[in-house]
């Protein structure tokens, strides 16, 4: 490449970037239809049955068919891995690293023709589709150097002399064992891939399983490890149900921790049936948001306007960071309306193939009518539409799951404040003040992101206050959404998150490993 992907480049993207993404995407879809395996104990492998993945684009274009594991199946995936796990464990750490940094190559070299699988299984456009797997190759590449610079979580400790005798004594991390990756529909490489990346260069085997939804994105994933050559039995990759393939390998006894990316009803449900276990597991959930933006009456609307259009409505708000729940100073807010309606009727919306379309459908069927339930949901319960509402099935849209972005108003009663929808649709609020705002935004069982748009006062007021993992101030880049490896760590707090450690920070990686303390004389 000649130039690096980075976040920057998402927003002022070089003609060579579309030129490149469009013939890939070609080269991809001539090659629609394929039949895709599971990577179990380092063979590519037949599933019990195979599983015909449409693109949400247009449900006539069938993606490939994908292999579904057993139960059976992810039973003896765990026990491989933890049968491969000494040799592992015990394999010097830099050549974990350096196995790391190879597969961050390969998702580079790889980096057109996954982000257009991307784009036609999760339907992003092709910005966000290339920006998440070029944060993939980012997660591997920093998690590798984070390893290396705290040199293999390995760390001397003050002598200790006592009677004569002096202690030498040492910190050091070690691996738990077989680790479970559990990834969502919504980031299904970027999210796989950091955490698999994480446990596998602590020394853990891995054994991940993608979303139904996403079995292409995973496979993708699992050819670039593949290919990187891990020993065998280290990494092994299944699709299936969360019901089947998921309970069979939390339910193992064998599963030593389990990172979860998801919703909070599944991620609790997880998090519950890991501590009915032998003796207190990891688990390391990422869950759901439901994420406010405050904009106080001291806000520069315009760029307040163009952050909460992008963080609301950005890949349809199927981002566990996308703004949901505004708050907005009254003294304000029919000025903020009037921006955020003239914004939202000049969003590109259509087929996310195409370079000029930023919103493309959402993802699956569920949520298509979901959008149906929860617009008619904002007028039964005491809220208008002030903007969108609408299902899109005319001309070249009639085949997909296009809807419109939406904005609603409605009291903080109303449920859609409360309950994550995972849709564009994005719930307004008036308040009296800030300190109003704070109090509103906070009373939510979910923490994950949050934004504000105010003064200096009124940022201190917000950081003070604010219950969220992941907050930005002043951003028109996005409100509350956009973190990248390296720059945000993103993990979430109350309900959005079990640890209150954020991926990609400094932390994390302890999280994948168990203290040992050494003292020897
Ligand atoms: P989901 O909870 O439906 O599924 C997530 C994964 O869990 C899938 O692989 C699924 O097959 C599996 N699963 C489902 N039931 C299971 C069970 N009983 N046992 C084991 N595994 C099971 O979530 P989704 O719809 O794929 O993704 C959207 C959700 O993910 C949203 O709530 C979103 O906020 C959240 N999310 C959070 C983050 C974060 O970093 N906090 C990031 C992305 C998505
Ligand atoms: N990295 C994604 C965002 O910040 C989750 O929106």
């Amino acid at each position: 490449m000649s130039f690096k992907l980075t976040y920057a480049t998402m927003f002022n993207p070089p003609a060579e970037m579309h030129a490149r993404f469009d013939e890939a995407l070609r080269g991809v879809e001539q090659a629609l239809g394929a039949r895709h395996r599971l990577h179990l104990n380092g063979e590519d492998v037949a599933g019990v049955e195979e599983d015909e993945r449409r693109s949400p684009i247009d449900q006539r274009r069938v993606l490939g068919h994908f292999a579904v594991a057993s139960a059976n199946q992810a039973r003896q995936a765990v026990e491989a891995a933890h049968a491969a796990f000494p040799a592992w464990r015990a394999t010097p750490w830099p050549e974990r690293v350096r196995l790391l940094k190879r597969v961050a190559a390969l998702i580079e070299e790889r980096v057109y023709l996954i982000a257009a699988a991307l784009t036609l299984e999760v339907g992003k456009n092709r910005m966000e589709a290339l920006g998440e797997v070029q944060e993939t190759a980012d997660f591997f590449r920093l998690y590798a150097e984070e390893f290396e610079e705290k040199n293999g979580f390995d760390i001397p400790l003050p002598d200790d002399p006592l009677e004569g005798w002096t202690s030498h004594n040492r910190s050091v991390l070690r691996p738990h064992g077989a680790w479970v990756v559990i990834a969502p529909f919504n980031f299904p490489f970027a999210l796989a891939g950091g955490p698999v990346a994480a446990a596998l260069v602590t020394g853990n085997t891995v054994v991940f399983k993608s979303a139904s939804e996403t079995p292409w994105a995973g496979r993708l994933l699992a050819d670039c490890l593949r290919d990187a050559g891990f020993p065998r039995g280290v990494f092994h990759f299944l699709n299936g149900s969360g019901n089947e393939v998921g309970q069979a390998l939390v339910h193992h006894p064998r599963t030593a921790g389990i990172t979860f990316t998801g919703s909070f009803d599944v991620g609790m449900r997880i998090y519950r049936s890991l501590a009915n276990g032998p003796w207190p597991r990891p688990c390391i959930t990422e869950m759901g948001g439901k994420n406010a933006c405050i904009v106080t009456a001291n806000a520069d609307l315009e760029r307040a306007a163009t952050g909460i259009v992008r963080s609301a409505f950005g890949m349809g708000g199927q981002k566990c960071s996308a703004l949901s729940r505004l708050y907005v100073d009254e003294a304000v807010a029919d000025a903020l309306v009037q921006k955020l309606k003239e914004k939202m009727a000049a969003i590109p919306l259509g087929d996310p193939r195409r370079q000029e379309h930023w919103l493309g459908p959402v993802t699956t069927r569920r949520a298509y009518d979901n959008f149906a339930r929860c617009v008619a949901a904002i007028t039964r319960d005491g809220g208008r539409v002030l903007a969108g509402g609408e299902r899109l099935n005319e001309g070249e849209l009639a085949h997909g799951f296009y809807v419109q972005p939406t904005l609603a108003e409605a009291p903080q009663t109303h449920p859609l404040f409360r309950d994550e929808m995972f849709l564009p649709i994005l719930m307004l609020h008036r308040v009296q003040d800030l300190g109003q705002a704070v109090q509103l935004a906070n009373d939510s069982p979910l923490g994950l992101t949050a934004g504000c748009y105010g003064s200096d006062a009124d940022l201190a007021y917000f950081w003070e206050n604010i219950e969220a993992g992941v907050t930005y101030a002043n951003r028109p880049q996005g409100a509350t959404t956009g973190a990248w490896p390296g720059y945000q760590p993103f993990g979430g707090w109350k309900g959005s998150g079990s640890t209150g450690k954020a991926i990609a920070s400094f932390y994390y990686l302890a999280q994948y490993q168990r203290e040992q303390s050494r003292t020897v004389v």
